[in-house]
């Protein structure tokens, strides 16, 4: 019987409303789960047969010990998604690779620790966000006029230790929303539509993510064209699972995020996913124990 731990952060718990559905699907498939935080120093994770990231979502102040606990689990068991997957996930820079790719990314300038915090050019409406971050946390958006408060908040950032990433404002999501689209074991799954969260004016979240509004969406074949483009750009193969979060934008969807790391997968949204889910992570796990045993003999 396979042996899994989904990891977590204390202080998602009652907030991952993936891990019910996910739980039972396991249950169903006879896979001994649990739940853990992945900072928990009392686990032992060598007990596990793989370590599943979840909702890990307060790594994003403490990147680094967070990827040394990605390799210290990679050493004793399998990490899914691979460290070198979330070693390049974690940072939004790789919107950036993705682009020079060819992928349709939204229009990206970033400003490391050294940047002046003001070096970054006029837009109409724009957002500016911590390269390394989630949940919406530390992401405004502002108006032209704004660009003194705009580059207060980049300052800031850049003090907690966080690079920043300007985009502008794409204002169709106010309307149309946000697509991201679940794919397990490199195909398709299911999408939903998110609601826009960041109304004008608003100060950054202080939550761990910000309240989102959630509903089931059938993607386009714009959507479904640009989220295969961007699984073809990756440099790995298409892991176990990916959230490819799109914007509408006047010339087609836009690359918002790749979610490689830790993505809700709105299980409930779609019959049959979690299900699915587990079947082709049953999958993973065994190939990976079989190769595990020809090449340790
Ligand atoms: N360029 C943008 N245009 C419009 N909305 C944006 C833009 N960037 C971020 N947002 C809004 O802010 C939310 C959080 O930004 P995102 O880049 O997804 O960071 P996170 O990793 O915190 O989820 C998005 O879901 C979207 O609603
Ligand atoms: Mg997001």
């Amino acid at each position: 019987m396979l042996r899994i731990a989904l990891a977590t952060a204390v202080a998602a718990f009652t907030l991952d409303e993936d891990m019910d559905p996910l739980r039972a699907a396991c249950a169903q498939a006879g896979v001994t789960a649990q739940r853990v935080a992945w900072n928990d120093p009392t686990v032992s994770w060598q007990r596990f047969d793989a370590v599943l990231l979840r909702s890990t979502w307060d790594y994003t102040d403490q990147l680094p010990a967070f990827l040394q606990w990605c390799e210290r689990v990679s050493a004793q068991t399998q990490l899914i998604n691979p460290l070198d997957v979330v070693r390049w996930n974690t940072d939004k820079r790789y919107l950036g690779e993705l682009a020079r790719a060819g992928v349709p990314v939204i229009e990206t300038h970033y400003l490391s620790l050294a940047d002046a915090p003001d070096d970054f050019p006029g837009f109409a409406e724009f957002v500016l966000k911590p390269t390394v971050g989630a949940g919406s946390r530390g992401a405004r958006r502002f108006v032209a006029d704004e660009r003194e408060q705009a580059v207060a908040h980049a300052s800031a950032l850049q003090t907690q230790g966080h690079e920043v990433m300007v985009q502008p404002y794409l204002a169709q999501v106010d309307s149309a929303g946000e697509t991201a689209l679940l794919y397990f074991a490199g195909a398709f799954s299911h999408a939903i539509r998110k609601g826009p969260l960041l109304p004008r004016g608003s100060a950054a979240t202080r939550a761990l993510f910000a309240p989102e509004q959630i509903s089931a969406r059938q993607p386009s074949d714009a959507e479904l064209a640009v989220a295969e483009r961007v699984l073809d750009a990756l440099p790995f193969a298409r892991p176990l699972y990916a959230r490819v979060d799109l914007l509408p934008s006047p010339d087609g969807p836009r690359l918002l995020e790749l979610e490689l790391t830790e993505p809700s997968l709105f299980f409930d949204t779609a019959a049959g996913a979690a299900p699915r889910f587990v079947a082709a992570l049953c999958d993973a796990i065994s190939t990976d124990i079989l190769h595990r045993t020809a090449t340790t003999g």
